[in-house]
């Protein structure tokens, strides 16, 4: 493993990774476990990732850790997995402190139960000077949802008078988005073997490269992490650009 990380080249890694974690229930089942097995082991893999970034100097993390979608889980589930978060938040303050990680949050907050949502804002609150990784997690997060609320936004300022139509651009846009303060997304993984985006950030990875691992999320550690990044650097990111044009940027 160590070997595998010095491969990775420190100039070149990705700003800004962001993670769908996919396959707890089915790696749970897999096991004849119940699914709530599955997001319990998989906080270990959310451990390991974080560890892994801090490693190898990334700056932006970004964690699908509850969907719009998911408030249709059975109530047990979504029960458990916000106790989960909670229980997490509460253990992990003193290591995302020792680690210098700053905490941040994207999606509809107020849809939390008021521990959680409380939880959150303690952590968010005693992080907020951390500086080297910005770990954002996505919580009952929605990247249509999210565009809606901007073309909202941003039609209020329009209709009082606060915003001109022909001043509205890409980076009103993102200033307008729960991501405002986040770079765009470089690398997008997604485990469980799915190829599909899931309404995860869609406006953010117009140029991310994407990696998808049949992995179950409980069962990705840093090696697998670190394998991925290695791919990432052997891609040429080309932004429409020819490949003769980058290569000339590049000598
Ligand atoms: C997807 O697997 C996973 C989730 C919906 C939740 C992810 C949550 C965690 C890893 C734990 C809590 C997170 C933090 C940040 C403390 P799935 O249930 O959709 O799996 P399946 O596709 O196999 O059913």
């Amino acid at each position: 493993m160590e070997i595998l990380k010095t491969e990775i080249a420190k100039n070149k890694v990705p700003n800004h990774i962001a993670i769908i974690m996919d396959g707890n229930g089915r790696w749970a089942q897999s096991k004849g476990q119940p699914r709530i097995f599955g997001h319990k082991n998989g906080v270990n893999s959310v451990r390991e990732v974080i560890e892994g970034c801090g490693e190898i100097g990334i700056n932006y993390l970004t964690l699908y850790a509850f969907s719009t979608e998911n408030w249709k889980r059975p109530k047990i589930e979504v029960k458990t997995l916000m106790s989960l978060l909670v229980s997490s938040l509460k253990k992990e303050l003193k290591s995302l402190q020792k680690n210098n990680i700053k905490l941040n949050t994207i999606g509809n907050l107020n849809d939390l139960p008021e521990k959680a949502q409380k939880e959150l804002s303690e952590v968010i609150k005693k992080t907020e000077n951390n500086t080297a990784l910005t770990l954002t997690l996505a919580l009952s997060y929605g990247s249509r949802d999210e565009i809606v609320n901007v073309i909202k936004n941003l039609s209020k300022k329009v209709v009082n008078n606060e915003l001109g139509v022909e001043e509205i651009n890409e980076n009103v846009i993102n200033n307008h988005l729960y991501t405002f303060s986040l770079p765009d997304v470089d690398f997008l993984i997604r485990t469980s073997g799915e190829k599909r985006i899931s309404n995860f950030l869609l406006w953010q990875i117009a140029y991310a490269e994407l990696y998808f691992t049949d992995t179950f999320w409980p069962d990705f550690r840093k090696e697998h992490l670190f394998n991925a990044i290695l791919e990432y650097q052997n891609r040429e990111r080309r932004f429409g650009k020819t490949s003769e044009q980058i290569e000339k940027i590049n000598e």
